[in-house]
């Protein structure tokens, strides 16, 4: 679609190993990608990028160079099988990468995430504080580093019966006395008779570091059985992400607003993750999902399931998947395309405008053959408006059709017509203030018209 091409003329989605210059041409491929994707990204904004080991050296200087070395967070290793590869001749390969970059490492925060339902299911105990802390496990309260306790951790405690213990503890005394008087110590008498100190951990407060070595998250198999269950049949998309995965990855680096871009989508994996975690915890995350329109293998699974390019496995995974969720959780499917406008659909050409065109161009410069719903998206973009901004047609008038465009949070909004004539009445009943953009097409004006609009409004025309 965007006609990146090699020097033979073959197009870059392909990349085939034979090809000599195999690294090289998936690195000019990659760079401007990942350029791109570090302008999109907010300041405490991070990036996971999944690979294998052919080209894991490669991208980590790559992306070292596009994001700074010293924004690497981390070169996760995931493991994406758990047995079988019998058959290779050398090794079996089990792990792929996740290299993660922040945008900022200085505009990101501590990075946590919720526990897992297994690891929940330690916190077996209750006490008064159940309803805001939820249930506790107990920890032994010791020096973390038992070989090299730190300084100011020994001193004396006293336990219920009045026994003074004199050791090294897990803090010091002032972090000692803070947990007491929080009621977050317990004394639990051993059975040799000696006191045990132990603090309480709620499950409310408890927050896991994301590990470097990913073992008990989904593996590949899992993916691969998520698919066959929305589409009813194995295979339509070879080797597709599992879903807790990229679940994993969002919950210890996005926060309940954050928007989410794949822009290699495939199967739309990221989309499912996104909305499986909005509703887990209530989140209002969203998603934007990019793939290529690139034919699935001729006799794969895929296309004899009608699917001809991969972007429409992708959309139809997340239509079956919305169904499961409540209606908020709608999508808007967009394709690149030349703009609506004659004079910049054209520009690529080398045709000649003659002074015929010119002149016609000025008269309405719209495309032959315009859609209304394309050119109202190439005005809100133009406008700078998001592409799930509210188009509402206005209600009650005579004649002509406005629609009123309004960005998501409604706060700011404007109106664009795209009739061949304009009605005075109509125009009225719009109420438009100082501040009311109003779009419509110079030739649905008349000079009287113009001047009492520009007047009322800040109109703008195409
Ligand atoms: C490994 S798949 C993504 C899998 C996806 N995360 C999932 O689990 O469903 C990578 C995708 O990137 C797309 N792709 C390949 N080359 C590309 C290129 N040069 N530009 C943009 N996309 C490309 C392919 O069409 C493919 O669908």
């Amino acid at each position: 679609m965007t006609g990146q091409v090699d020097s033979e003329g073959n197009l870059q989605t392909t990349n085939p190993e034979t090809s000599g210059r195999y690294h090289s041409a998936w690195l000019s491929m990659m760079y401007p990608r990942l350029f791109l994707a570090r302008q999109l990204l907010t300041d405490d904004g991070i990036i996971f990028v999944s690979i294998d080991d052919r080209e894991v050296y490669n991208l980590r200087l790559m992306l070292n160079e596009i994001f700074g070395e010293e924004n690497c967070l981390q070169q996760v290793v995931w493991q994406r099988h758990g047995g079988g590869g019998n058959d290779s001749k050398y090794f079996a390969t089990d792990h792929e990468y996740i290299l993660s970059y922040a945008k900022n490492l200085h505009a990101i925060d501590r990075l946590r995430r919720p526990l897992t339902e297994t690891e929940k299911t330690a916190f077996k105990q209750k006490d008064d504080y159940y309803e805001t802390r939820g249930p506790y496990k107990t920890s032994v309260f010791e020096p973390m580093r038992p070989d090299n306790p730190a300084e100011g951790l020994r001193y004396e405690i006293e336990c219920p019966d009045g026994t003074m213990v004199y050791k090294e503890w897990g803090q010091k005394e002032t972090g000692f006395l803070k947990l007491k008087d929080e009621d977050r110590i317990v004394f639990r008498k051993k059975q040799n008779g000696e006191w045990q100190v132990e603090k309480k951990i709620y499950l409310n407060e408890s927050k896991r570091v994301p590990r470097s070595l990913l073992t008990k998250v989904e593996k590949n198999p899992k993916g691969r059985r998520q698919l066959r269950e929305i589409f009813d049949s194995d295979g339509i998309f070879s080797n597709p992400k599992p879903v807790g995965l990229i679940k994993h990855l969002l919950q210890f680096s996005t926060n309940s607003d954050s928007i989410v871009l794949d822009f290699f989508a495939g199967s739309c994996t990221a989309a499912q993750a996104v909305l499986e975690l909005n509703q887990e915890d209530n989140g209002n995350r969203q998603y934007i999902m990019v793939q290529l329109p690139e034919p699935t293998p001729e006799k794969s699974a895929g296309r004899k399931a009608g699917f001809e390019t991969i972007d429409e496995i992708g959309k139809e995974r997340i239509r079956r998947v919305c169904q499961n969720f409540s209606e908020s959780s709608g999508f808007r499917v967009f394709k690149l395309s030349p703009s609506n406008y004659e004079t910049e659909s054209n520009s690529e050409t080398d045709e000649k405008p003659t002074l015929f065109s010119e002149l016609e161009g000025t008269l309405d410069p719209l495309r032959e053959g315009w859609l209304a719903e394309d050119v109202l998206y190439e005005i809100i973009l133009k406008e700078g408006y998001p592409l799930d901004s509210a188009i509402q047609p206005v209600k009650e008038l005579t004649t002509n059709t406005v629609f009123c465009i309004t960005t998501p949070n409604g706060t700011q909004s404007l109106h664009i017509c795209l009739d061949e004539q304009l009605t005075e009445t109509d125009i009225e009943s719009l109420d438009l203030s100082k501040d009311s953009v109003f779009i419509c097409r110079d030739i649905a004006l008349d000079d009287t018209l113009a001047a009492n609009l520009a007047l009322q409004c800040r109109l703008k025309t195409i």
